[in-house]
This record gives C-alpha cells, structure tokens and sequence, in this order.
C-alpha cells in the first residue's frame, strides 16, 4: 500500500478513521502498509488536517494502528516522514490564508506557484534544525514499532525543493552542485539511521524526474541512488513529478516503471515501483522482468482494500486471511 494522505486528523492525530483505514488494508493480506506523510513539525504538513508525528501523544495513536497491524495480520507497516516546505498551508491544493496555515519554508525564496506567498528560506542552522526533526520523528516511529521509515523525497515537497535545481538556487553548501543539493536528504538520511536498529528498513521515495528543461532528471535519480545505497538505505521508491507547476506528464498504465527500472539496474540498488498498477498480474509481471523489487499500490488498493488476498485466490498462492473468515476462502 503506498503512502495516502487522508487529510483526517486534528492536531496531526491518527484516530478511529486510521485504525479502520489502516486495519482493513491488513486484514486484506497487504505485504506492506505504509502510513500516509506525516509531518516532522507543524509546518511540515501539507493542510491543518494532514498526520503528524511531531509529539509523543501522535506517537501513541500510530502505536495502537502498529500493534494492531502486528498481532491481527502478517503485514508490516512502515511510516513515511514528511516536510511539505513551500507546499504547506494549502487545502484542494490551494494556499490558504496566513492567518489559517503558516508561513512556509523551502531552500529558496521561490514559490510552487507565482500566486503564493514566498516562502522564508531556511537558514543553515533552520535547515539543521529539519533534520533533527526528521531525526526525532525517526525515533518516536521506532518506539511506536513501526517495520520501516520511508523518507519523502519526492512530488516537490521539501527534500525534493532541495534537490531540485529549478527550487534550489542556493549559494551556500546546500545549493548550487549537484553534491550540495543532495546535502540535505544525506543528512536526514544519517541522521534516521542513528534511530534504527538492523530490523527496521528505510526507504527514500524520490520523482524519479520532474518533467522539466534543466530541471531534476532520471540521470541525476541514479546517482542519488548510488549514493543513498553507500548511505544504508534498503530501497529507493521511484515516483515522480510534483516540483515544476503544471509540468506535461503522459500518464499510462504503469507509467513510473521505466524509471524504477532505470534506477535499480543502473545504481544497483532495491527499488519500488508505483504508479497506475492496478492488476495482480501487472504488478508480478513487474517484478519477473526486474524492475522493481516492490510494488506500490495507492489508488486500486483505496477501491479494493482487499487486493491482496483476492489476487492470491486468483493465482493459487498463499496470503495471509483472517481465521474469522475461513468459511470464505476459494478453494481451489
Ligand atoms: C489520496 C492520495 C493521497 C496521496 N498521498 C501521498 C502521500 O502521502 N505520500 C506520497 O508519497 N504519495 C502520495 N500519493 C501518491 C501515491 O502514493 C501514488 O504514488 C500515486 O497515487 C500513484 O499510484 P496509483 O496509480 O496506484 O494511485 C497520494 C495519492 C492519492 C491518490
């Protein structure tokens, strides 16, 4: 299940929606649930009513989801830590009003679109203050149980506002070169491992390009990947998109697979795939072809919370199905 927005919290708070939302995913034999981006500070995320994990009691309420997950399924759940950055304060993908949002953040005095405000640049010691956030996030997550941590690098929220050239016009050793703009996810990257122990994973999901003339590229995805492997990430997961506003994209079935298939060959690294996979089939076919080690599902699992276990009935294999349910289950 790849990471969802709800936008269904208070204050950042997972509560009865999540459990159900997230519950019913792991009772549908998903191999791997990944918790929505949730937010490493308030400005973090990207509406009033985005996840946060930013205090203990937000913590508290993913652990009841985590535990769940753990003694009622065989899935494992893993969270994806977030900064919105200049893409906060919205709601329907508008800026809202100052005095109902925030001020937003980013490397650059550069708006995602020219109606919105312009966003403070983070000062050095700002942007050291991101990654313990990151950091601290890392730890409530682990303490929470959580089987993973996936960073958001990717659909121009602010890892992805610092790797791009196009958002990062910085003079200062987090802009400008390529090896400057990848400071900053290096740096949180570091930072979480110090939380982990060798049973949790992380992943990174990064746009494996924004669709834009000098702007990130599937060039600059595999290096990064190269990159991120010497840095003890397990997996890249390879979306795209999201920095440049209203960037052409040609979207089709499967359409984000190339560039999963770019990256793991060329950086020999692990990679997800995502995007308009909707069919058991699709996905497997995926898999045997060697471009992807993961497939991520997002909307066809938001229809069918139940993919999983169906799709093994319909391939004959194994998957975990409540006991409850047995009297249920297609034989073969
Ligand atoms: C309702 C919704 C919320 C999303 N929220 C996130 C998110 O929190 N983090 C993220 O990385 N991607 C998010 N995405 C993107 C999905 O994870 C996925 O990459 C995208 O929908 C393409 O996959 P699909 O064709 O299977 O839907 C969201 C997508 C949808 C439909």
């Amino acid at each position: 299940m790849s990471p969802m927005c709800m936008y269904s919290c208070e204050n950042g708070l997972a509560n009865d929606f999540h459990f159900v939302h997230y519950g019913s995913r792991s009772q549908g034999g998903t191999g791997l649930i990944m918790v929505e981006a949730t937010g490493v500070e308030p400005r973090g995320r990207i509406t009033n009513h985005c996840m946060g994990i930013w205090n203990d009691q937000q913590a508290e309420e993913l652990e009841k989801i985590v535990d769940f997950v753990h003694t009622r399924s065989e899935s494992k759940i893993g969270i994806q830590l977030a900064h919105a950055g200049r893409k906060g304060s919205t709601w329907n993908n508008l800026q809202i009003p100052l005095e109902e949002g925030w001020e937003t953040v980013a490397p650059s005095a550069i708006p995602y679109h020219p109606s919105e405000r312009i966003p403070h640049i983070l000062t050095v010691e700002e942007i050291k203050e991101q990654v313990d956030n990151f950091k601290k996030a890392a730890k409530r997550a682990v303490k929470a149980g959580f089987d993973l941590i996936e960073i958001h690098g990717a659909h121009g929220y602010l890892v992805h506002q610092f790797l791009s050239p196009l958002s990062n016009i910085r003079t200062d050793e987090y802009g400008g070169s390529f090896e400057n703009r990848i400071r900053f996810l290096l740096e949180i990257v570091d930072a979480v491992n110090e939380e982990l122990n060798e049973n949790i994973a992380l992943f990174v999901r990064i746009s494996g390009t924004e669709y834009a003339e000098n702007g990130w590229n599937i060039n600059d995805s595999v290096e990064l990947a190269k990159i991120l492997k010497e840095h003890s990430v397990d997996l890249v997961d390879v979306s795209s998109g999201g920095n440049i506003h209203g960037a052409k994209i040609s979207v089709f079935d499967g359409y984000q697979v190339p560039f999963s298939s770019q990256v793991r060959n060329e950086a020999g690294v692990k990679t997800g795939a995502v995007g308009l996979i909707t069919k058991v089939e699709q996905a497997e076919e995926i898999l045997q072809k060697g471009e992807a080690d993961l497939i991520f599902v997002a909307r066809e699992i938001l229809r069918n919370p139940y993919m999983a276990v169906q799709g093994s009935f319909e391939t004959q294999e194994d998957c975990f199905f409540p006991h409850q349910y047995t009297r249920a289950k297609i034989s073969s």
